[in-house]
């Protein structure tokens, strides 16, 4: 990679309790790039977005956000630097309203800059009102995307933004994250779903057992490697 990165990781270690679920993972992207992180269930890859976002503690290693190593901050001190992470799980505030939901994220964002998810994703807009909680789990994983896409950060985290999406909302997500990258943000993507990582790629990290299997540029990788990964 030519450009400076907007965010590295090396040598990355990290677990719960004594067990160690990280064992070592070294990665970058650039401005403008997306770095997807491929593996099964259970190898880590949501593991990885919590020590990069500053809800896991690195056990060792270090990362640097725009050029700054953050590996001892917070997530807000990190979230204040830069960085946006949308996580897998529980991802919007269930008793607050869709339109509380938005206005959490969002640091200077106005209601126009709302406007290109509410075109994509008309149900946001017609549920402002309604409590998150009864939204269903696609959804959610479309409120918690677009939330964490306003932000307008120049280095976003996505854990599997796809799952439970039907692919026409999946298209949607990629045309967001493509003009968000083309504006210079940079992407972790975290995703199983191999036909929207395929789309979105500039290098891939693939993952088994917390450690890096393989890397590379999205050229050197196809598709049947790709699913080799995922399904072996
Ligand atoms: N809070 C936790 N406490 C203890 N172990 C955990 C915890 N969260 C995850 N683990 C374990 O850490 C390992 C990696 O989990 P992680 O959630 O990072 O995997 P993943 O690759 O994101 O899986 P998936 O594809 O199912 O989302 C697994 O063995 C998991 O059981
Ligand atoms: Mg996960």
């Amino acid at each position: 990679m030519s450009a400076p990165a907007a965010l590295a990781f090396k040598d990355l270690a990290s677990g719960y309790g004594s067990a160690e679920v990280l064992r070592g993972l070294s990665g970058e992207v650039a401005p403008g790039q997306v770095l997807a992180v491929i593996g099964r269930n259970g190898v880590g890859k949501s593991s990885l977005l919590k020590v990069l976002g500053g809800h896991l503690p690195a056990w060792r290693g270090g990362i640097a956000l725009l050029g700054k190593p953050v590996e001892r901050l917070r997530p807000a001190e990190r979230h204040a630097l830069g960085l946006a992470y949308c996580q897998q799980e529980r991802p919007v505030f269930d008793s607050l309203s869709v339109r509380d939901n938005l206005a959490l994220g969002m640091k200077a964002a106005s209601p126009a800059d709302m406007k290109p998810f509410f075109e994509r994703f008309p149900v946001l807009e017609r549920r402002l009102a309604q409590q998150a909680g009864t939204l269903s789990g696609g959804e959610k994983k479309i409120l918690a995307f677009s939330r964490c896409l306003a932000e307008a950060q120049p280095v976003v985290l996505l854990d599997e933004p796809s799952e439970g999406v039907q692919w026409e909302n999946i298209l949607h997500m990629a045309a967001l994250i493509d003009a968000q990258r083309a504006r210079g943000v940079a992407f972790v993507l975290v995703e199983q779903n191999i036909e929207f990582a395929t789309r979105l790629a500039d290098h891939y990290l693939v993952i088994d057992q917390g450690r890096c299997v393989r890397h590379g540029p999205a050229a050197s990788m196809d598709r049947e490697e790709l699913l080799r990964h995922l399904h072996v």
